[in-house]
């Protein structure tokens, strides 16, 4: 799997019953290739992660953070993706991709292309441009173990519900690509969330 492969897909569809901390961090790590211990790539990659919460606040209010660094003497660049929950306040997307990035070196130490999900956020870098590329795998679904009362009923009400917030999200604008909504089913309740990373055009 090449790293630009890697994709930014995240269902999240859980039980409050299930504890988060077993579910999270999740990380995958590309199969493709490794760096070398202690080379320029390792320190290049891990000042560009370090770079993400160290950033100004102002970068932040969206959410949203992506950068690039050349490795010197290496003629490769990095690219860095971080990316909150479109409700958290800067400070703690600040917080939770300050632990993601750190995470993600941590959990995927030698690879050239990564992904952490998290509660709050997902870090990704690859060495490959992933900037306004959309990816979708691979994912991470989480779903919650009740099952629904009436599938027919509640399957319709939340497709209709995600065709709405679909559209709403991807016309979010360059900053933010965001929608929340709530629907009902029978005795069901529906809340749903959608997300996109802003730097995609709205199509
Ligand atoms: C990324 O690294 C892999 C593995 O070393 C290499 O095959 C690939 O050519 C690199 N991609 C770019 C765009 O440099
Ligand atoms: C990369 O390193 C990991 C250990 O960190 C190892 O399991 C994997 O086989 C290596 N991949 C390649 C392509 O060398
Ligand atoms: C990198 O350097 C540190 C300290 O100099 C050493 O402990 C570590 O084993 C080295 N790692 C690799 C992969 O060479
Ligand atoms: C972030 O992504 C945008 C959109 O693809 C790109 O124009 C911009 O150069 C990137 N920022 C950095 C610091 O690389
Ligand atoms: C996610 O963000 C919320 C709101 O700021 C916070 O209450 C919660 O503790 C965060 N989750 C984690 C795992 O840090
Ligand atoms: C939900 O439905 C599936 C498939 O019909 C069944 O296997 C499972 O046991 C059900 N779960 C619960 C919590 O009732
Ligand atoms: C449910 O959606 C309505 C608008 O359709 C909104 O006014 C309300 O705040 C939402 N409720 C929750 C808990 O998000």
């Amino acid at each position: 799997m090449n790293p630009r492969n890697l994709r930014l897909l995240l269902l999240l569809v859980f039980a409050s019953a299930i504890n988060a901390q077993d579910l999270f961090p999740h990380e995958v790590c590309a199969p493709t290739g490794n760096f070398t211990g202690n080379s320029t790539y390792q320190t290049t990659l891990t000042t560009l992660l370090s770079s993400i919460s160290t950033t100004n606040s102002l970068s932040l209010t969206y959410g949203f953070f992506n950068a690039s660094a050349v490795v010197s003497g290496a003629s490769q660049t990095l690219y860095v993706i971080g990316s909150c929950r479109g409700d958290l306040t800067a400070e703690s997307c600040r917080t939770c991709l300050k632990t993601s990035a750190s995470d993600i070196r941590r959990l995927c130490p030698l690879q050239k292309g990564a992904v952490l999900y998290s509660e709050n956020c997902t870090v990704r870098h690859s060495n490959a441009s992933i900037f306004g590329t959309v990816t979708t795998d691979p994912d991470y679904q989480l779903f919650n173990v009740n099952n629904v009362t009436n599938p027919d009923t509640y399957n319709a009400a939340l497709r209709a519900l995600l065709d709405d917030l679909r559209g709403k999200a991807a016309a979010g604008g360059s900053l933010r690509k965001y929608a929340t909504g709530n629907t009902s089913a029978d005795f069901d309740k529906i809340y749903a969330m959608v997300q996109c990373t802003p730097d995609l055009t709205e199509q």
